[in-house]
């Protein structure tokens, strides 16, 4: 029976309503480019929560800009639904702009402005008072390390530097998520680093951030969840964990020989203790194991008993690339 005696609401409790939850919705969100008939998006479902960080992991050509271009209104969906911020992007582009921070793959820094000015003007842009925009300017440029190059042409700055001012002009309208397309491509290791902290310091702050990215340790290191996609498809949705458990090994043993792999590949399953799998992938064999130990000397002495020449082999955890091998048969590296 409900409660009639009481006619205070409770407070909304988000984890007990999903949908207030849900920062991104996709449904059967789909696009066609006309222009040679490329198929780059399709039915994608997808669901980003309050204060999660959630990567788009997938090779060249998957279709993670043309996701990230539909969510951010700058490509128009040929077909579905997609919601961002609670609002619908295909109705209601504009609206939709002022809830969302993006950091594009490529440097669109404003080259007639200094580092300063980059982040003040985008806040006049958003419709901040000068004194409210020149405010946000001077803290964000201390958060990300830049005010010694306040005054620098962006030219002049390192891509590394270019890189944070782009993620604080995203960040400086307080955008309901932060988008970011391959943040770190093209980035030396040290800039990447100094990114990967900058995000984990926005989502302890509970920002949350949707990101793609063709690294799987960036994936791995960063996000909370992850959809692997490949072809305009999302092949698994999941914690980073919770994909790399489900190969069902608890190590891949890697083997390169010469002579007749797929032969190699199917004596190694029949005879090793523990072999749950065994596949070949271009020019090696991933023999999948698990809950057995000392599996080395067994695979060399197989294989030479069956006059194969092992020329190199490694065991390793299974990573995201042997679950993008499970998916898709092939390697996600190019
Ligand atoms: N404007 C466009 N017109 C026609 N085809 C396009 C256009 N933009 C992208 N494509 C094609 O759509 C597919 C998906 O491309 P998209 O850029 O979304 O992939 P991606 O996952 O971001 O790849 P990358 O890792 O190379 O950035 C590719 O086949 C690409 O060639
Ligand atoms: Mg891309």
């Amino acid at each position: 029976m409900p409660d009639t005696t009481s006619t205070k609401k409770p407070a909304p409790n988000v984890s007990e309503h999903p949908m207030m939850d849900e920062v991104i919705r996709c449904e059967k969100l789909t696009k066609l480019y006309p222009a040679g008939n490329i198929l780059a998006v399709d039915q994608l479902n997808m669901t980003v929560h309050h204060g999660e960080i959630f990567g788009l992991l997938g090779p060249n050509g998957a279709g993670k800009t043309t996701t990230v271009g539909m969510l951010t209104t700058l490509v128009v969906p040929t077909s579905g639904k997609a919601i961002v911020g609670g609002i619908d992007v295909v109705a209601h582009p504009s609206l939709v702009k002022q809830v969302i921070g993006v950091v594009s793959q490529t440097n669109n820094l404003d080259r007639s402005l200094t580092v300063w000015e980059n982040l003040y003007y985008h806040g006049l842009f958003f419709g901040m008072k000068s004194r409210e925009a020149r405010a946000a300017a001077d803290k964000l440029l201390v958060e990300f390390r830049l005010t010694e190059r306040a005054k620098a042409e962006v030219m002049a700055i390192s891509g590394g530097m270019a890189k944070r001012l782009q993620v604080a002009r995203a960040l400086l309208h307080s955008p309901s998520v932060l988008f970011l397309d391959e943040p770190t491509a093209g980035l030396d290791p040290q800039s990447r680093l100094a990114l990967w902290e900058i995000l984990r310091k926005l989502h302890a702050e509970g920002q949350t951030i949707l990101l793609t990215t063709h690294y799987m340790e960036e994936a791995d290191s960063i996000c909370d969840r992850l959809a692997i996609m490949d072809h305009g498809h999302i092949l698994a949705v999941n914690t980073p964990k919770g994909l790399k458990e489900s190969v069902g090994a608890d190590s891949i043993v890697t083997i390169s020989a010469a002579g007749n792999l797929d032969a190699l590949a199917a004596l190694l399953k029949e005879k090793i203790e523990g072999a749950t799998k065994s596949q070949r992938v271009d020019n090696v064999i991933q023999l999948h194991i698990k809950g057995a130990s000392g599996v080395l000397p067994k695979v060399v002495s197989i294989a030479e008993q069956a006059g194969f020449n092992i020329t190199d082999l490694s065991v390793a955890e299974p990573t995201l690339e042997t679950v993008f091998i499970n998916l898709t048969g092939k390697e996600l590296r190019d």
